[in-house]
């Protein structure tokens, strides 16, 4: 048949069987096969056809590397067409994940049938575009409209149970050899002589819609949009499967998915998704490095990061040791660990059943010689260095050999912690972004010594505990916080030089940041970087960077968590609101330090806090620090709330041109203040090229 789908009969039921590695995605290859298959079953003697798929998983959607290629025959829409105009019954028996394509194809079947562990879910708008075969005229048809929206607009996968409940799967199979299984349901469907049930004679009564539903429902997307453009045309095709006829539906979304697969956002999510999965590979590291089993493991310290540590090990069936230093103090991080369990219990997240499992995981102690078993350590006690040092050698005397030795710190020299032991080669870094449960970056840190396995051994599990992962060399603050200060730096010069804080928010949350620079700031807590101001005695502090934090923090004005830092909060609503106490004091210290102040646009504030991001990521590409361009957009969209329809910093740069980037960058330099604007050579000379940094990338690889 092709090389890639293949066609028998057996025992009277028509297999066809997708069998395209990685994941079954529908090239053009699958497509033509799955075509020819299903029309070689009209005419011959079997009574029904299942379709399903070799390898890890069913179709898990479009292949997204035929994006923006001109397109290929047979499409994806003609296949579907086929399959729901059989004159047989089409079966889809799903495995693994049915996702995008993958899961229209499955709904232009007459019956699906799946393992339980499957899951189904149409996440498209995950890559800035919508479901582009049906599934936005389909899925409303049989699940309900509100169901459709949340599912479609939100694009997670649905597990087997709840998409039968949704009338998405009409059988879980039981037992684990998916082929006989989903071959005795399509006998029995013969058998009993069931109908060609196809979804599109479905139709929705508009009636069945409260009015006004869908305005406001796109209200309540437009507040969680960040710049993203697909929620809202999801549910202009949602709209249109209830008002309209479902081949009008169809062209409403075929329209809707032309415009978006075409736009900005959407190439720079598709850059996502492929950086995601390139940032997990590091380079020179063979595939099959061996790995180290990870059996159990012990965090160090139990405060709220080690105990979000602790959790992400605990939520997928690894035990976990806490250590602290006392009795009280681990009572206290066992006790916030179960309130954070509680609390999702109590939003119906997790079962009470399911709460107990994981909280039997996670025991505590404080001894260190209870240690001498685990297979892994991570250590989050304070960022001081001194501490860090001892525990690194305590560690050294207990844990047993082949043991890996991990620290959480996010600006120590995780060199020099590894000459803590007398075992370099198995100390790596893992940060964690806080809160450790929910945050899902993971930057590993290769120390000089650092053994390949223990990488890949790192990289592989912060996979497994859901983190995505980036590697980073050793650099003060590593890849994400070292480009960090020179965005924080801009944000507080701004203010002296004329912006207010709720200007200068403003325009990052424009864009499309999750949260402002300044309220970050007083998020995280402005005694966070006074302290490590304070700390820092190595270097020259600049009062311009940081007069104004400094003096708020003076003030008792720590952030959210006294009531007030830049901006004041309410006390119930946590809103935060202008102040213009603070407004006085910035203008008191530029007038203090002789800065002048002016009107400044949208358009210098935005060039101010995003193009240093840039600058030091060239110089982290040029230094190693980094592995690629596309490793620093990961940092960011995962660690700092970075919008995905920019795609990430580097990404925004090769869109803005990195000549404007550099000729900014310059002016900056010469207008405002040199030491802070001196162009990194990486970008200069690429912008002199009239490269981009994917250019980099790809000469590079
Ligand atoms: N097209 C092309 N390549 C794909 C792909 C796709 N849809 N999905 C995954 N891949 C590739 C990955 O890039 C990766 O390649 P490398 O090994 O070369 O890096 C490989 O398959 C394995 O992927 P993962 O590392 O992600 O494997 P996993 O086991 O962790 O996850 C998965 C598997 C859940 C299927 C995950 O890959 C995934 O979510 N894929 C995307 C699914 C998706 O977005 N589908 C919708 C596509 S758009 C669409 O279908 C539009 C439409 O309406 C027609």
């Amino acid at each position: 048949m092709s090389n890639v789908v293949s066609y028998e009969v057996v025992d009277k039921i028509g297999v066809i069987t997708v069998d395209s590695p990685p994941v079954n995605a529908l090239s053009q290859a699958v497509r033509e096969g799955i075509l020819n298959a299903v029309t070689t079953a009209q005419n011959d003697d079997s009574e029904a056809v299942v379709l399903l798929c070799a390898g890890r998983t069913f179709i898990a959607g479009a292949d997204i590397t035929e994006f923006g290629k001109p397109p290929l025959s047979p499409s994806l829409p003609e296949v579907i067409a086929a399959i729901e105009s059989s004159n047989k019954l089409v079966v889809a028996a799903i495995h693994g994940t049915a996702l995008g394509g993958g899961l229209e194809t499955a709904l232009a079947c007459h019956y699906r049938c799946a393992v339980p562990s499957a899951k189904v879910g149409l996440p498209e708008v995950k890559l800035g575009i919508l479901p582009g075969a049906g599934g936005t005229q389909r899925v409303p048809r049989i699940a309900g409209v509100k169901a459709a929206l949340d599912m479609i607009t939100a694009g997670n996968p649905v597990p087997a149970a709840a998409a039968s409940d949704m009338g998405l799967i009409d059988e879980v199979l039981s037992g684990d050899d998916l082929k006989s299984a989903a071959l005795t349901y399509a006998k029995d469907l013969v058998e009993s002589g069931a109908l060609l049930k196809r979804i599109r004679d479905i139709s929705i009564d508009p009636a069945s819609v409260e009015p006004g539903f869908f305005e406001q429902y796109r209200k309540k997307l437009a507040r969680r949009a960040r710049g993203q453009i697909a929620p809202d045309a999801i549910v202009t095709c949602v709209e249109a499967a209830v008002n309209k006829p479902i081949d009008e539906g169809l062209a409403v979304e075929r329209e809707e998915f032309t415009k978006l697969i075409s736009s900005p956002e959407s190439k720079a999510m598709r850059h996502a998704f492929f950086a995601e999965r390139e940032a997990a590979k590091i380079k020179g590291l063979p595939k099959d490095t061996p790995l180290r089993d990870i059996n159990e493991v012990a965090i160090i310290g139990g405060g709220t990061m080690g105990g979000g540590i602790a959790m992400c090990f605990a939520n997928v069936g690894i035990p976990v040791k806490l250590l602290e230093i006392s009795d009280e103090a681990l009572e206290r991080g066992l006790g916030i660990i179960r309130k954070n369990y509680s609390i999702t219990v109590k939003k119906g997240r997790m079962s009470e059943a399911d709460m107990a499992k994981r909280l039997e995981l996670i025991s505590g102690t404080t001894s260190y010689d209870d240690l001498s078993s685990v297979d892994l350590v991570i250590e989050a006690v304070f960022e001081n260095p001194d501490i860090k040092l001892e525990v690194f050698g305590k560690l050294d005397s207990v844990c047993k050999p082949g043991a890996i030795l991990a620290t959480n710190t996010s600006y120590q020299d995780v060199n020099l912690i590894a000459e803590a032991t007398k075992r370099p080669q198995d100390v790596v870094g893992m940060h964690f972004f806080s809160p450790a449960n929910v945050m899902k970056l993971l930057e590993v840190v290769r120390g000089d010594k650092t053994a390949d396995d223990v990488l890949a051994t790192v990289m592989k599990l912060g996979k497994k505990i859901g983190k995505v992962c980036a590697l980073s060399r050793v650099c003060y603050g590593f890849i994400g916080n070292r480009m960090l200060q020179g965005y924080g730096r801009q944000a507080h010069r701004l203010l002296l030089d004329g912006a207010t804080p709720a200007q200068v928010d403003a325009v990052a949350e424009k864009f499309g940041m999750a949260m402002g620079p300044l309220a970050v700031g007083d998020l995280a807590g402005l005694d966070v970087g006074y302290k490590a101001r304070q700390a820092r005695t190595d270097i020259k502090h600049d009062p311009r960077n940081h007069c104004v934090a400094t003096a708020l923090v003076e003030m008792d004005r720590l952030g959210q968590k006294s009531g007030a830092g830049y901006y004041k909060y309410d006390p119930e609503t946590r809103a935060r609101q202008s102040d213009p106490e603070v407004e006085a004091l910035i203008k008191q210290k530029a007038a203090e330090l002789g800065v002048e102040q002016r009107e400044i646009s949208d358009e210098e504030i935005l060039d101010r806090l995003f193009f240093p991001l840039i600058n030091e990521g060239a110089r982290i590409l040029e230094e190693g620090i980094a592995q690629r361009p596309g490793d620093i957009d990961i940092v960011y969209l995962y660690g700092y709330g970075f919008p995905v329809a920019k795609g990430g910093p580097m990404f925004y740069a090769d869109q803005v041109g990195l000549q404007r980037v550099y000729d900014r960058i310059c002016e900056f330099r010469d207008t405002l203040d040199a030491d802070s604007w001196q162009p990194a050579p990486l970008l200069e000379k690429l912008a002199k090229e009239g490269k981009t940094f994917a250019d980099w990338a790809q000469e590079n690889a």
